[in-house]
Parts: structure tokens; C-alpha cells; sequence
């Protein structure tokens, strides 16, 4: 059975065919990024929290999915490999002594070489680079099934049969191309997106306006894309297609550029580390359209026909794209023309993240505030960053990077809130048997019922917001709201704090002792005593067993370690089991706890990372 059919510019796509993968992406990292200078004065070109951002939001979403029954997906991530910076940058080895405006002037009188996919060297430097993103995301958890690289093989194949089917399909044109073209931006810039500056000699030169960095008259042969023609197909996407906040921003955007075609391809002379035109050598494809393509590839589109003629689109099109607002245009615009143009449905949806601050800084190697994720990673634990970065980050406005933030949400939520009810619950001393022991809706009711009114309230309301959290929760995840997670998850862990607090397990447990001890021991009151202190215990146990499940994309190594520790099986982790208590479900409960996991789920943190030393204690 076929799905629904979409039409854009008079193609046919078929959506919903059953057999297909859910499908989800990163963009890829450029392995020019720039770490902060560090105490041991190494600046190297290494990831920063904001590309680790963007992979964990896209690895939170994926391991949503799985949990809510998706079973197979694919998800991509991977570095961006081709272009000018990256030749530089390998050529100088480390960056730290880069003179980049210099180094672009040298490399465009020197580049008379031919273009190359295969220059040693830099390949070996784009294998480092790229070797961290690897490493970093593997540190962290971001559990991709596909990390592809520009560079590789099967990626050059893809982006000329791409090539191809658009120029078979009548998009491409030689075109003349004149224009101001920043060498550091690799973009030729409108006249809006310019700023007049005086030079050194008094000379006025041309900057770009955004970057700061300057652009020359440049006037060159350049393959173009008919993209202007694809205006009223990207308006049909943008209408159909969830693009959340960002909607809007893309409209207006779409006015502005696609009145003009876009330049697909630079002359060798330029750009020299890069994929050549077919049957073009003079020519070398433009670094985004090359980029872009990595989706393509990573989906095997073009693996079933040498020519790209047949479609494989079991993997087609993506359901989810996560990006980063610095780079919409080219995902909103250039990305779903492209692939309008080649006969493909554009993503389905496209999910637009804001940046990172920090101290309300853009941050920049010049200014030293590039925060490292490896330190931080090694710090505050993986889990311990990727959940602050969630609970922090939302899509809307930049979010501020601060150490002493991290340090005091970390403690407050995770060690505080989260493990030491954990903790509580399973320390020998309430809990001597080491279980999670059995509940009847019988003892709940006694609980509930209780004479003590804040016994009874407490309950309640952790009831109330138990029953509903999955629910509500779910909607949080299905819209990347993961702050809104993250609060709902808190405020039902804070809710069970207050429950074990106001029924005092530890009196009922001091009586408990006291009874066993006396001479003309009462049965039956030990046993009702015991049952009133595993209710409390259970009920609280129950309330971190789904507030784990429902952890579990965000700090997948947490959540695990807890539901371990409660004895709760591989297998009843899905969302499912979040949202059925276990005393009403067939008789889950009453397991022994996992004696290995008798450890603190989450060490406070004492110190706040510095650059400089790990000296500062927080108050
Ligand atoms: N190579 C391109 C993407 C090509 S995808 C076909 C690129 N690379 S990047 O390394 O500069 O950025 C990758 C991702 O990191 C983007 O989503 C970008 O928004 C994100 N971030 C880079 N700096 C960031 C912050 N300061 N904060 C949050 N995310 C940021 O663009």
C-alpha cells in the first residue's frame, strides 16, 4: 500500500510507504572549528558544546522514537570536509598560528594545482579533525548508526550522480558570475550584506557586514542552479512541513533569495579542495551543495544505478532534520530546491535550534570563551552535560553557557532532586531486604487515605502528576521541547521528595525495629507495619522508575544505571511501561535491587570547572 501522493513542480512523490526507515540527521561539522585557548596552549581544531549540541538534541529525538516503538532508524551525523578554511587549515597543521587572511591571499596566488579529492595531506589532517567529532559524540553518547565524511568515497559518488540528474533534469546553466566574494565567508554577498571600511592607506575596502571580513569585485564562469524556479514549491513545503518558529524567518527569506539563482560551482582557482564538476575539471562543486548531499548519500539514494536514474527511496525523505538557525538558509532554501529539482521530496521537517553564549558572548577563539566539551564531558559526566545543555537550551533565544550554572543545576536536580531519592529509597537502613517491594492499590489507598493530612495531600498529588506525566511529557518530546522535559520530570521528582518526607519511613521503620524486638511479638502488626513502609518506599521507587524511562533520551548512562539499580528488566523500559503503574500492570514489582548499582547515581559537584584550575568551591 502507497501513501499519500505530495506534487511539486510537477513531480510525483510518494510519502508514507510503510517499509521505509525513520530518518534522522546532524548537520555535519566542519573540521576547521576552533577550540579556546586552553592552560596548555594548544589551539586545535576540535569540536565545541555547540556542535555537541546539536548532536545530542538529534540523539535525544532518536532515542524518543525507539522508545515509542520505532524500530528502525537511521541516524546520520559526520563532518564536512571540503572547501578553502579546511586547506589552510591543514596545510598549517594546528591553527594556533593561522594568520587566516594572510594564508587565503598566499593560497589564491599559489593554488595553481589541479583540483584534488585525494591531497594527502590534508586528507590526514580532515581524518584528525574529523576523528574528534567521532570521539566526542561516541564520550557523550550520541548513539549514530551512520558517520559519514565528504571525503568519503560513496559521498563523491552521490554528489555527481546528483549533478547529473539536475543537469539532465534542465536545472544547471553556465553562467557569468560577477560580484563582491568574501574569500573567508566562501560567499559571493549582496550589496545589503556589505559595509564600506576605510583600509591602512586611507583606501576604502568592502567587508563583509556580518563577518567582518573583506570581499573582493570577483567576475568568474560559474555553473548555476535554477533555483528562482522553485519559489512556489518551496512556499507549498514551508505550508506543509512543520518548521516550528522558524517559519516565518523562512518565508521572508524565501522572498529574498530566490529571486535569484544560486552559483553551484567555483573556478579551481578558488576552491581547489573539493569534488570537480562532471566533465568539468575547470570547476569545482560548491562546497554546500556538496555538503548537502551527505543526507543523500547516508540514505543510499543513488546506490541502486550507476547513472542515479533508479531512486532508492526506502530511506527517503527525512523525517527530521536538526540544524542550527546560523544555518537555515541553506537547509530551508537551497536544500529543499535542490532536491525539488532532482525529483526528491524535501525533508519533512526541519528542527532549528538556537546557539550557545557564553557570559552573553557569541563565542570566538579571539575572545578565548570557546567551552570545550571533552573538559566539560570529563567534569560534570556526559550525562551531566548533555542534560544541562537540553534542560538549558531552548529554540527560541541563545542559550548562556556558565559553569557555575551547570554546577548548581547539576547538583540541585540531578545529585539532589533525582539521586538522592534513589538513594533514600534504597539505602539499607529503610530498606533492609534490598527490594522494590510489592504494592497493592489496597496499600496506596491506605496512604492515600491517611488521617494525617499532609500525608494524605502529599499523595495525591504525587498520584495526580504521576498518572499524568507520560502524557504529558510526550507531547514535550514530540515538539524538541526538552527544558519542558525536563521541568515536568523535576517537578514530579521534587512532588515524591515532599511524599517521602511527610510520611517519615524512617519512624515507620524505628517501629518496625522496636516491634520485632518486643518480647510477645505481634504479627500481625509487624506485617501491616511493613506493608505501610513499602508502600511509601514503593510508591517513591515507582515514581523514579518512570521519571528514568522518561529520562532515558536525555541521560541515557543515568537513567540506565537507576532502572538497573531498581531491578527494572531490559525490556520493560519503553514508554509503555512509563505509562502504567506497576501494581496495576501483571505483578511487575516486588524485585530484588541490583546490588552492583549501590552507588551514588549523581556526585555533587564541588568544584566549578575554570580554564585555569578547578579551584573555585561552590557556595
Ligand atoms: N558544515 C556546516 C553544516 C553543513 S550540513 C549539510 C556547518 N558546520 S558547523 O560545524 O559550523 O556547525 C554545525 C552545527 O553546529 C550547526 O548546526 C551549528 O548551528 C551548530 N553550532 C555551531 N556553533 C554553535 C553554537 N555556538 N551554539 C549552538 N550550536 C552551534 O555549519
Amino acid at each position: 500500500m502507497r501513501g499519500i501522493t505530495l506534487k511539486f513542480h510537477g513531480v510525483k512523490f510518494l510519502s508514507g510507504i510503510p517499509a521505509r526507515n525513520y530518518y534522522i540527521s546532524t548537520p555535519i561539522f566542519y573540521v576547521n572549528a576552533f577550540k579556546t585557548i586552553d592552560i596548555h596552549h594548544d589551539l586545535e581544531n576540535t569540536p565545541h558544546i555547540g556542535h555537541l549540541y546539536s548532536a545530542v538534541i538529534a540523539d535525544s529525538i532518536n532515542r524518543f522514537k525507539f522508545l515509542t516503538g520505532v524500530e528502525n532508524s537511521i541516524f546520520s551525523t559526520g563532518t564536512d570536509e571540503h572547501g578553502l578554511k579546511v586547506e589552510i587549515a591543514a596545510k598549517k597543521g594546528l591553527a594556533n598560528n593561522v594568520n587566516l587572511k594572510s594564508s587565503f591571499q598566499q593560497h589564491r596566488q599559489a593554488n595553481k594545482d589541479k583540483l584534488s579529492t585525494t591531497s594527502k595531506p590534508t586528507l590526514e589532517y580532515c581524518t584528525k579533525v574529523s576523528s574528534e567529532f567521532h570521539a566526542l559524540f561516541k564520550k557523550c553518547n550520541v548513539n549514530f548508526s551512520d558517520f559519514i565524511r565528504t571525503t568519503d568515497p560513496r559521498h563523491l559518488s552521490t554528489v555527481n550522480k546528483l549533478w547529473k540528474r539536475l543537469q539532465k533534469n534542465g536545472h544547471i546553466y553556465e553562467g557569468f558570475y560577477s560580484g563582491w566574494y568574501c574569500v573567508s565567508d566562501e560567499a559571493f554577498l549582496k550589496q545589503s550584506q556589505l559595509k564600506e571600511l576605510k583600509g591602512d592607506e586611507g583606501k576604502t575596502v568592502m567587508v563583509s557586514a556580518e563577518s567582518g571580513h573583506p570581499a573582493e569585485w570577483t567576475e568568474e564562469k560559474n555553473y548555476m542552479f535554477r533555483m528562482s524556479s522553485f519559489k512556489d514549491d518551496l512556499l507549498y513545503w514551508l505550508k506543509d512541513s512543520k518548521k516550528y518558529i522558524y517559519t516565518s524567518k523562512l518565508h521572508t527569506m524565501i522572498e529574498e533569495v530566490s529571486l535569484g539563482d544560486l552559483s553551484i560551482s567555483r573556478p579551481i582557482e578558488r576552491i581547489h579542495w573539493g569534488i570537480p564538476v562532471p566533465g568539468d575539471p575547470s570547476q569545482c562543486i560548491y562546497v554546500w551543495v556538496d555538503a548537502l548531499a551527505n543526507y543523500l548519500t547516508v540514505a543510499k539514494v543513488f546506490d541502486d544505478d550507476s547513472e542515479g536514474n533508479e531512486l532508492n527511496l526506502k530511506n527517503w525523505p527525512p523525517d527530521i532534520q536538526v540544524i542550527g538557525k546560523d544555518i537555515l538558509k541553506f537547509h530551508g532554501i537551497y536544500w529543499p530546491s535542490l532536491l525539488i529539482a532532482a525529483g526528491l521530496e524535501p525533508p519533512k521537517s526541519l528542527f532549528v535550534h538556537s546557539h550557545w553564549t557564553v557570559d552573553g558572548e557569541k563565542m570566538s577563539k579571539s575572545r578565548g570563551n570557546v567551552v570545550d566539551p571533552f573538559d566539560r564531558a570529563d567534569a560534570y559526566t556526559p550525562d551531566g552535560l548533555r542534560y544541562f545543555l537540553l534542560r538549558e537550551g531552548v529554540a527560541h533565544s541563545d542559550g548562556n553557557y556558565s559553569d557555575k550554572k551547570i554546577v548548581n543545576i547539576l547538583n540541585s536536580e540531578l545529585a539532589d532532586t533525582f539521586g538522592n531519592l534513589l538513594n533514600r529509597c534504597t539505602g539499607k537502613s529503610l530498606n533492609p531486604n534490598q527490594e522494590f517491594p510489592s504494592l497493592k492499590q489496597s496499600d496506596i489507598d491506605k496512604l492515600y487515605k491517611s488521617n494525617d493530612q499532609t500525608q494524605s495531600e502529599t499523595c495525591e498529588k504525587l498520584l495526580e502528576s504521576l498518572t499524568a506525566l507520560p502524557d504529558k511529557v510526550r507531547i514535550y518530546y514530540s515538539s524538541q521541547e526538552f527544558h519542558r522535559v525536563a521541568d515536568a520530570v523535576m517537578e514530579v521528582l521534587r512532588i515524591t521528595n515532599k511524599f517521602f518526607e511527610a510520611q517519615r519511613p524512617w519512624d515507620t521503620a524505628k517501629r518496625l525495629k522496636m516491634l520485632y524486638k518486643e518480647k510477645d511479638r505481634n504479627d500481625a502488626l509487624i506485617d501491616t507495619t511493613q506493608a505501610e513502609l513499602n508502600a511509601i518506599l514503593s510508591l517513591s521507587m515507582e515514581s523514579l522508575r518512570i521519571c528514568g524511562i522518561i529520562l532515558q533520551p536525555m541521560i541515557p548512562v543515568l537513567s540506565s544505571t537507576l532502572l538497573d539499580r531498581l531491578g527494572v528488566s531490559i525490556t520493560k523500559r519503553m514508554w509503555t511501561d512509563a505509562s502504567e503503574f506497576s501494581w496495576l500492570g501483571a505483578g511487575k514489582n516486588g524485585n530484588p535491587l541490583d546490588s552492583k548499582g549501590n552507588v551514588p547515581l549523581f556526585m555533587r559537584i564541588i568544584k566549578v570547572f575554570e580554564l585555569k584550575a578547578l579551584d573555585q568551591v561552590v557556595g
